[in-house]
């Protein structure tokens, strides 16, 4: 397919609204955009959206946990298409990651209502209700449910950092736990995911679109080191069970070793609780994350093992006891080839500039692709910046990315 059948426009004051105003809903000054899972900002932003959806003339729907959907309805309903992103963000977040996603899966719809009528096939944009795995071990809550992938246990078992459950918080989001199973769905057909790249290669560049080849693989390990409180005067250096000097020492060890792999291997810590946290005791217990990732799954099958095997010998050396549990495994995932070459022909059609892209973020494309055909296409982060209050991509830059996904959505639909 060289080219496509039609180009649509979308208008760069309604994108603008859009962005702008849902990027004031959860905003901190001090820190950024906070909309956690089930939260009041989550539930505001869901409010605005449904708004938004409805004067797009859209069908409005949300199910048993809180997914968003809206609805262009075809001449042959039995299959939909879907596009979107997630509608959560990460502690101090910014106004792009995610959220982009389903907005320009709402212009993109709003756009084809307006100028194209009724589609033949069925369309749906989607504001995912849970992605980034903030408030909870829950990274792509909202696509597991869709997809019937949620165990019960998991209802009480996810807590958040105040001992709140994830059915619990549900609940007093006005989504009663116990109906999640309601909300698996078998007539996806394929789904489309726009989103900001959150690195700097296109930006680089000034290439002005990357279409997804596949996104690396994540592991997630929780590291818990145990060690004795004691007298931070009183206790020789020789002789203490320091469980923050060990944790330390594993965390700069696997980064030495990660750092040595090269490019793309990557590895981050970025959460840690050191106890009992007193400035003259020695900490007895710390637990600390690791984001581990990389495009290759051998390779991150081995760095895994670096990681455990760096964390135990620590331990040994320093008389600690350490446990080092995997909370998530999401491996590398390959997008779909002819939903890449219909966006490829869509970028040529507008005359945009390309190129293929491994995804060093996860997506929901990423869990969409073990299901139907997914396929992700990014626009540019300005400094490559993102999970990070100032991420920004300019309104020319998203207005591109949405009138490619408009015209292939088109092409896929009409
Ligand atoms: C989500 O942004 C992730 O890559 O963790
Ligand atoms: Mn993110
Ligand atoms: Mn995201």
């Amino acid at each position: 397919m060289a080219t496509i059948d039609r180009t649509f426009h979308v208008d760069p004051a309604t994108m603008h609204l859009y962005i702008e105003s849902l990027g004031k809903i959860g905003w901190q000054d001090e820190c950024g955009a906070v909309r956690l899972a089930y939260t009041p900002a989550w539930m505001e932003a869901r409010k605005q959206l449904s708004a938004f959806m409805q004067a797009a003339g859209l069908e409005v729907r949300e199910d048993a946990v809180g997914n968003l959907f809206g609805r262009l309805r075809g001449e042959d309903d039995s299959r939909t298409i879907l596009s979107g992103s997630h509608i959560d963000t990460v502690p101090c977040g910014g106004k792009y990651d995610g959220i982009l996603g389903i907005l320009a899966g709402l212009g993109a719809l709003k756009t084809l209502r307006e100028q194209a009528g009724q589609p033949r096939r069925s369309l749906e944009v989607v504001a995912l209700c849970e992605e980034e795995g903030s408030r909870y071990h829950a990274t792509y809550w909202g696509n597991r449910a869709m997809w019937g992938m949620i165990r019960a246990e998991e209802l009480d078992a996810l807590r958040d950092a105040d001992d709140i459950s994830i059915g619990e918080a549900m609940r007093a989001a006005g989504f009663p736990p116990e109906r999640y199973h309601e909300a698996a769905r078998s007539d996806i057909a394929m789904f489309l995911e726009m989103h900001i790249e959150q690195g700097r290669i296109l930006y680089d560049e000034h290439v002005e679109l990357g279409i997804v080849e596949a996104i690396q693989g994540i592991l997630k390990f929780q590291v818990t080191v145990h060690g004795r409180a004691e007298h931070a005067g009183a206790t020789p250096m020789d002789i203490r069970r320091d469980a923050f000097q060990g944790a330390a020492q594993m965390a700069l060890d696997i980064t030495r070793q990660v750092e040595e792999r090269g490019r793309p291997a990557v590895v981050t810590m970025g959460r840690w609780d050191v106890r009992p946290g007193g400035v003259n005791v020695i900490p007895s217990e710390v637990r600390f994350s690791i984001d581990l990732r990389h495009p290759d799954e051998a390779t991150l099958r081995q760095l895994a093992r670096v990681c455990s095997e760096t964390c135990e010998s620590v331990a040994r050396r320093r008389g600690l006891e350490v446990t080092v549990e995997q909370i998530e495994n999401y491996l590398p995932a390959g997008m779909d080839t002819a939903l890449q070459q219909t966006l490829i022909a869509s970028a040529k059609t507008y005359g945009a500039s390309w190129k293929y892209m491994v995804s060093g973020a996860g997506h929901d494309s990423e869990q969409m692709s073990r299901h139907v055909p997914a396929a992700m296409l990014f626009v540019p982060s300005v400094d490559g910046l993102s999970h990070n209050p100032a991420e920004y991509t300019p309104i020319e830059d998203v207005v591109r990315g949405v009138n490619v996904l408009t015209a292939t959505l088109y092409q896929l639909a009409y």
